[in-house]
């Protein structure tokens, strides 16, 4: 698959604006000499939801760099917003205030097509509670993301190429003699298997994972920890991973913590 950062022409979601305030100081930070560059990263990221007349402030000026090829675990009570920053650095939502840059490109303010474009190439996302779709099998739901960014004729036109990679990656994840089952007749870790390998299939360079682990025991949260870490070591894939569980948390290179709106030092 092509690399769209390879091409001299700046990829389709590449903000044709300059670098201004804070996305300029994180190009400086980026070329200061930093051991590994500098992912995907954001300087004061501010989010509030409205309720009624109320507003609710979640994120109050958060900043992070994310180096490529780290595991970084964001840890935090539940409610103290995780799930709002990482939908927030994967471009699933805007913020109200702030700047979110990926390989020193701002990403938070594109257009939603280029945003759905870097998505879908760069970006794997997985969940707690997995998201398959219930009628598909494990294969087509791996193959899902696919279908969904290609024209019928285009995906057809690859199909024998997604559908390798499709196979590769459930032995990857150790769920190819599970590939003709529905979600219903799965595990919860095999259902989390199924969605990492799904992530996995545009061969993004970013993992982002909601709470991974939340929803399965302890030994089968730590299978899932240790695909992760594999993925991370051996494949070099960036992962960026919120959790409430500290024991989950220290299975990742660096633990941030997030209360009261911001990243807590120290
Ligand atoms: N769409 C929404 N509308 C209103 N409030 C929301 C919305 N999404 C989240 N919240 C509130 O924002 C806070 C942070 O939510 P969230 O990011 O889901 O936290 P976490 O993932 O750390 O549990 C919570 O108080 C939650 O109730
Ligand atoms: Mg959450």
């Amino acid at each position: 698959m092509s690399n769209l950062l390879d091409t001299s022409v700046a990829p389709p979601w590449v903000s044709s604006r300059r670098s201004t305030g804070a996305a300029a100081a994180l190009d400086h930070a980026a070329a200061a000499g930093a051991r590994r560059a500098i992912h995907l990263a954001c300087r004061g990221l501010q989010k509030s939801y409205r309720k009624g007349p109320l507003g609710i402030p979640v994120l109050q000026g958060i900043d992070l760099d994310v180096r490529e090829g780290e595991f970084l675990a964001i840890v935090g009570p539940s409610g103290c917003g995780k799930s709002t920053l990482l939908h927030l650095l994967g471009t699933l939502d805007q913020p109200d205030a702030g700047v979110v840059t990926f390989e020193g490109h701002r990403i938070d303010d594109l257009p939603a097509a280029a945003r759905d474009l870097l998505r879908n190439r760069h970006f794997g996302m997985v969940f707690q509670f997995y998201h398959l779709l219930p009628e598909l099998t494990t294969l087509e739901n791996v193959l899902a993301p696919a279908l969904i960014a290609e024209s019928t004729i285009g995906y057809w036109l690859r199909r024998s190429a997604h559908r390798r990679r499709a196979w590769e990656l459930l032995e990857l994840v150790g769920l190819a003699h599970r590939a003709r089952h529905k979600p219903r007749e799965l595990s919860g870790g095999e259902m989390q298997r199924a969605a990492i390998a799904r992530a996995l299939l545009s061969r993004p360079k970013v993992l982002l994972a909601d709470e991974p682990t939340g929803n399965l025991d302890r030994s089968t949260g730590e299978q899932i920890m240790h695909i992760l870490g594999e993925l991370n070591r051996r494949e070099r894939l960036t992962i960026v991973m919120v959790t409430h569980d500290p024991w989950i948390a220290g299975q990742a290179d660096r633990t941030v913590h997030l209360a009261e709106g911001r990243i807590q030092q120290g």
